[in-house]
């Protein structure tokens, strides 16, 4: 650009000043016959020569002007200079400008009241204001209420900026024009000028949306695998379960048929016994020496016809066919029978039975005996004191009664857990049992198509649960 167009008044190149005063040379030898002007004027030269004033005159001239015309070409570097400096500021504001406007994450800039003062692209697209919009808009005014907090002069996160002259990477959420959340992870610097005063605040906004939902997606992601993973253990376990009771089935059918066979081979030389010693008996007199020792053979004939008894129980029970009972009603009668002896007088006894509950098909004698043996049990494993609590409800869909019998007492080692319906499993010293009285109400519900399990924790107590079924043919 040269100078002559931006209108400074001068010609740097022409070697002539426009604007300058200009003498023509009839003219400057005219107006030098009437001026008066000293007759002699040093020269730079050391002997004063005598000049004619139009010479003078004239020296002057050309003094001057060569005093303007150095001074105008110093005026023209000057100029350049300035020019050359102005181009390399505009440029560097051109490249600030497209930095700023290029940056892909969210730029606002507030002075001291917090009043915007200028936004990026990044912003405008972010929050959906316009930028004419955006500037002279409460910086406060792009948050939501409970972020606002933090932007409040003495809060943590405005002392830090103050501190520490920055603050980064806060998560904030950002309000849009149109009232969406914009989560942000948001940095500020405090901007000072030369004298180190605080003239405004410069905010960095990143868009945290993308990221968000990635992870989002990412912990969904997880969070399928998790179940499917929960789903599968869930399939895995259940089969286990299923297998180990097949076995435990498969189990007591060899357990029942072994126990139907053995029952049966001793029961009938065994009730020959029992009829023969008892005839011999009869026929002996009160005095007989010998009648004692018969008197024994009678006791423990009679005592294994007992366990026999309890084998066929196990193995074969006799049911009663085409009978309904009610559940609770015989759970009420189970502990009637018991509840007299001594072994219960220290047991708190709860009941919970629901009133109405259906009937189910099955012989009460036998049901009753079933829920006798595990409250008898449930007694003697509390030793007599503790809580025993029965319960009797029908299930969901009116299709079964549950029936359960829970104490208190020392619960049952896991290692045991499989062998409790076993016969003679027992854990009590000799003749305290004789690990009959499971096996038979084992025998007993499976022949009312009915189930027996057993939760229990060691130190806690144990839960017996029976299942009986409503429609249900006892053979
Ligand atoms: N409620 C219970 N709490 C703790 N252990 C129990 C409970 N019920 C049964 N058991 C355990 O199961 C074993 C087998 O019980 P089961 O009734 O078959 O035989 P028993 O009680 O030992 O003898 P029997 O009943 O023939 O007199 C018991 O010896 C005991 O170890
Ligand atoms: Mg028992």
């Amino acid at each position: 650009m040269c100078a002559s167009e931006h209108g400074h008044g001068y010609e740097s190149n022409s070697g002539g000043l426009a604007g300058r005063p200009t003498v023509e040379p009839e003219n400057r030898f005219a107006s030098a016959q009437t001026a008066t002007f000293p007759t002699s004027v040093r020269t730079g030269t050391a002997d004063p020569v005598t000049l004619s004033e139009a010479q003078v005159q004239e020296n002057m001239w050309i003094e001057i002007i060569r005093k303007m015309e150095s001074i105008y070409a110093e005026l023209a570097t000057v100029q350049s200079e300035v020019e050359a400096k102005s181009n390399e500021l505009s440029q560097s504001k051109e490249f600030a400008d497209n930095v700023i406007h290029s940056m892909a994450n969210a730029l606002v800039v507030a002075d001291p009241a917090g009043t915007i003062t200028m936004v990026n692209d990044a912003a405008v697209q972010l929050l959906g204001y316009d930028e004419q919009e955006l500037v002279g808009f409460p910086l406060k005014a792009l948050f939501f209420e409970a972020e606002t907090a933090v932007f409040y002069r003495g809060s943590p996160m405005w002392r830090e900026l103050v501190e520490r002259g920055y603050v980064r990477d806060r998560e904030l959420v950002c309000r849009a024009k149109d009232g969406s959340r914009m989560p942000v992870s948001f940095s500020g610097s405090v901007m000072r000028d030369a004298k180190g005063e605080a003239v405004g605040v410069i905010c960095v906004a990143e868009d945290l949306r993308e990221s968000k939902r990635l992870l989002a997606e990412a912990a969904a992601a997880a969070e399928a695998e998790r179940a499917k993973s929960a789903e599968l253990e869930a399939a895995y376990r259940e089969l286990q379960n299923l297998q180990t009771h097949l076995v435990q089935t498969e189990k007591m059918t060899s357990l029942g048929r072994m126990a139907a066979g053995i029952a049966h081979e001793i029961n009938n030389p065994l009730g020959g016994i029992v009829i023969y010693s008892h005839l011999l008996l009869e026929d002996m007199p009160p005095d007989d020496p010998k009648r004692r020792n018969l008197e024994n053979i009678v006791k423990e004939a009679t005592r294994c016809g007992e366990i026999v008894k309890g084998l066929l129980g196990f193995a074969r029970p006799q049911v009663a066919a085409g009978q309904l009972l009610d559940p609770g009603r015989v759970l009420m009668d189970s502990l009637s029978v018991l509840n007299g002896q001594a072994l219960f007088h220290n047991i708190e006894v709860r009941t919970d039975i629901e009133p109405n509950l259906p009937h189910v098909p099955g012989d009460a004698g036998q049901i009753q005996q079933a829920f006798m043996n595990m409250i008898f049990n449930a007694a003697d494993a509390m030793e007599g004191k503790g809580s025993l609590v029965l319960k009797a409800h029908a299930d969901t869909k009116n299709e079964a009664v549950k029936v359960s019998i829970s104490d208190t007492g020392p619960g049952i080692q896991p290692e045991n857990i499989s062998r409790l319906f076993e016969p003679f499993f027992t854990t009590k010293p000799p003749g305290r049992g004789l690990g009959l009285g499971l096996a038979i109400t084992y025998g007993i519900i499976k022949q009312h198509g009915g189930t027996i399990d057993v939760e229990t924790e060691v130190g806690r107590g144990t839960t017996f649960e029976v299942r009986l079924l409503c429609n249900v043919t006892v053979p």
